[in-house]
């Protein structure tokens, strides 16, 4: 028997590629139609980015209301976060931080950025300081994907939650049942009281009260939060609770996993170093990485591959370059040339290392030029004037 899919903030396996339509379903999110990524260029005057024309987003929860809303004037923030778990992020974590870098610059709105440290201490079993160690190294991968200082807020957990945050935070847990939160999240009698309660504090950024600083006590701006899919059910449980509490229930952005090397039944893991590409890597082990762990579509001899071409659905290298090469024309010659077995797995590989690198070698100079100071700059809780400036 197949073995069922499951999808949890935790966990993402399966016997076989992860069906998206299915979690659509599953979860109660919508499917991102091209008539509303239409709308976000045509709202925007901006080229819609690689990860909507891929499809790499592909589900949402009242974006349309967003669009709607910014139609009419109205303002809007983003919340988007990490979980501190490791030393660097891998190219799957970069996913949803590019993208919502794009979302600020091109609506020009606030953004604010979640590290869990409190998480990972309680799911990984990390000490405190080290939770808050790995916060900090985080908080520079993402500062280098070129957040505007002056419309971002980076917090941590440990430091910042109190005040509005807290009040929040109590709000949402006494409106939570343990029954509730079982189905939602799988906990049961053995799970600690610390993990039963963490749902409310994932919860809490998407209420602008939250962040007096920022938005005093105006309760009605609308929320907008890019992540993966695994982070669904957190949010799921946010807007049920909602307008009980007089908010607006977060809209969301959804996007697809970025696979690990191995192939498309798991996402990228932090935790197993060979199904992952971070930030971190040298080029030497990013050509190594591909070349021994990428999962190949292609036939298993040159003379296979020549005579029945490469099986696109599987390919590791190829789905990759379907995320992170920008150039159109480029992908579709590079499909129809393996596809039909004239480019053989050795090339897409090159091709696919040095796309990678090109990434990976700028994020690195990027993050290079992050200082102390300017981790303390994102970090420090201000107030941010020209925050919804165009
Ligand atoms: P974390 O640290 O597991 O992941 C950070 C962000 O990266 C996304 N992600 C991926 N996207 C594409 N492909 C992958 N292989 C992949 N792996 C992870 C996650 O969906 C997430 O958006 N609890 C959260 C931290 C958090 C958060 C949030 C995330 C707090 N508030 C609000 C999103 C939105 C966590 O541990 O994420």
């Amino acid at each position: 028997m197949a073995q069922e899919q499951v999808v949890t903030p935790w966990e993402v396996s399966g016997s076989g590629a992860i069906d998206y339509d299915k979690l659509i379903s599953q979860f109660g999110c919508e499917k991102l139609e091209q008539r509303l990524i239409d709308r976000v260029v045509k709202l925007t005057g901006k080229r819609a980015h690689t990860f909507l024309r891929r499809g790499v987003f592909f589900a949402h929860r009242d974006f349309e209301k967003v669009l709607d809303s910014y139609e009419k004037g109205e303002k809007f923030y983003l919340y988007t976060g990490r979980g501190p778990s490791s030393e660097a992020l891998h190219l799957g974590h970069l996913i949803p931080f590019m993208f919502t870098k794009y979302l600020q610059d091109a609506f020009k709105v606030p953004l604010v950025i979640q590290l869990t440290d409190d998480e990972k201490c309680m799911w990984k079993n990390l000490s405190v300081e080290e939770t808050k160690r790995l916060a900090r190294e985080n908080a520079k991968d993402i500062i280098a994907c070129g957040f505007d200082i002056s419309r971002t807020f980076i917090f941590s957990d440990f430091q910042y939650v109190g005040r509005g945050f807290y009040e929040n935070m109590i709000t949402i847990a006494k409106s939570v049942t343990f029954n509730q939160v079982k189905g939602i999240f799988g906990f049961d009698g053995e799970s600690h009281i610390g993990k039963i309660f963490f749902p409310a504090v994932q919860a809490a950024p998407s209420f602008p009260t939250s962040f007096p600083h920022l938005f005093g006590t105006k309760s009605k701006i609308k929320c907008l939060i890019p992540c993966a899919i695994d982070q669904d059910p957190y949010f799921r449980m946010t807007r049920d609770v909602a307008p009980r509490l007089g908010y607006q229930k977060p809209a969301l952005i959804e996007s697809r996993f970025f696979p690990a090397l191995q192939g498309e039944s798991g996402k990228m893991s932090a935790s197993d170093t060979n199904s992952a590409i971070y930030v971190k890597d040298t080029q030497k082990e990013i050509k190594k990485k591909i070349a021994n762990y990428a999962l190949s579509g292609g036939g298993d001899t040159k003379e296979l591959q020549r005579k029945n071409g490469a099986n696109l659905k599987v390919d590791i290298p190829f789905k990759y370059l379907t995320f992170f090469l920008d150039d159109d024309e480029e992908l579709e010659r590079i499909r129809d040339e393996y596809g039909s077995g004239r480019m053989l797995t050795g090339e897409i590989k090159n091709i696919l290392s040095d796309v990678l690198w090109k990434m990976v070698e700028q994020h690195q100079q990027a993050r290079l030029a992050v200082t102390e100071e300017m981790v303390d700059a994102f970090m420090a809780p201000r107030e941010m004037p020209f925050m919804f400036e165009k």
